[in-house]
């Protein structure tokens, strides 16, 4: 999907709690051509779980990528059978989640110590599909902090067959900082992530970590091919938009108040299916964000989206206090 915007490619980060079916119909309105991530859903739950719950999306969230998280071989190959049914365009590893949980069920950062085990799980999906099968990692671990390390890890999925990185450039720190810490206290370093793809041309670099703006994300892609945006994307969505606007001229940017009318029927189809207005608008509240009147479309939208038999007519309403040109 390296052709998302203009050649290069611009993609929404996986996460947990956050991106989910509703947050990417939300976000694919404001950018027709980023590629969205799924939340991390480990192989353990789709080979046991409700694969279902787990894996229905929007037809309208394509490009798609599910990530995975996981290091038992047959349970990757496995989630991965099911997984390829609900059509998403790509399958990541998840190699760079810190948390004590990931880490006791050994995956997320600290399968970085064990590229061969990587390798394995990646050999035993591709076994299952054809779409692109990549893996997102870190810079290093702990006192794994050296270009040497990631060249080390990514040579050897690359051997097995991996084309495609994404690369969060700092280091996660796996005893005694928090997930939260260890996307802010380890300095970022995107000159190792360059010197990565200087090594290794043929692959598909993917840059994460730190990105706010336009400039930021242009002076990346002059050295990788891609630019992934986590936490701004989510607290300032309107982003998304002006980075679409911005690589492809002919998508003109929203007017925010359109985005909303927009997702009004998708907002019914979901209440008809049971679940609670709030469960959308939440992922809206930064649509306004460093707009007048930011506040109180986020206070509105907070208030009144809990309350019993809430619908449409809260976004109306918040909208009502809303400057026009917005
Ligand atoms: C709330 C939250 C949840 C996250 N969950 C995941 C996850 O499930 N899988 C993953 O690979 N990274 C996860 N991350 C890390 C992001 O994908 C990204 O690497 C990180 O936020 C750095 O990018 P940013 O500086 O643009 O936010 C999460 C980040 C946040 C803020």
């Amino acid at each position: 999907m390296k052709d998302s915007m203009n050649n290069c490619e611009i993609a929404v980060a996986p996460m947990m709690d956050w991106t989910d079916r509703h947050c990417r119909y939300f976000m694919r309105l404001l950018s027709p051509s980023a590629v969205l991530y799924t939340e991390m859903v480990t192989a353990a739950a789709i080979h046991h779980g409700d694969a279902g719950r787990l894996l229905r999306f929007n037809a309208e969230e394509h490009p798609l990528v599910l990530q995975i998280g996981g290091s038992e071989p047959e349970w990757m190959a496995s989630a991965t059978r099911k997984a390829i049914h609900y059509g998403y365009d790509e399958i990541n590893i998840n190699v760079g989640c810190p948390s004590d949980r990931v880490q006791s069920g050994q995956f997320g950062a600290c399968l970085m110590a064990r590229p061969e085990t990587v390798a394995e799980c990646y050999r035993a999906m591709r076994q299952e599909t054809d779409i692109l099968i990549t893996v997102k990692t870190r810079i290093g671990i702990d006192d794994n902090d050296s270009y040497d390390f990631l060249r080390g890890f990514v040579e050897q999925l690359a051997a097995a067959g991996c084309s495609k990185f994404d690369v969060h450039a700092r280091i996660a720190i796996l005893d005694g900082l928090s997930p939260k810490e260890n996307r802010s206290i380890p300095p970022l370093d995107y000159a190792r992530v360059y010197r990565l793809k200087r090594d290794f041309p043929e692959l598909t670099i993917v840059l994460n970590g730190g990105l706010t703006t336009i400039a930021e994300v242009e002076d990346v892609l002059q050295h990788v091919d891609g630019a992934m945006i986590g936490r701004q994307a989510y607290h300032r969505p309107y982003f998304l938009a002006e980075l679409e606007n911005h690589f492809n001229p002919d998508f003109a940017l929203p007017n925010r108040r359109d985005i909303v009318e927009q997702i009004l029927p998708y907002i019914e189809s979901v209440l008809a299916a049971g679940e609670p207005l709030a469960r959308v608008t939440r992922h809206m509240l930064g649509l306004y964000a460093g707009q007048p009147g930011a506040r109180s479309w986020r206070r509105y939208i907070s208030e009144h989206a809990h309350l019993r038999d809430a619908g449409p007519q809260v976004l109306i309403n918040a909208l009502k206090a809303m400057p026009l040109a917005a």
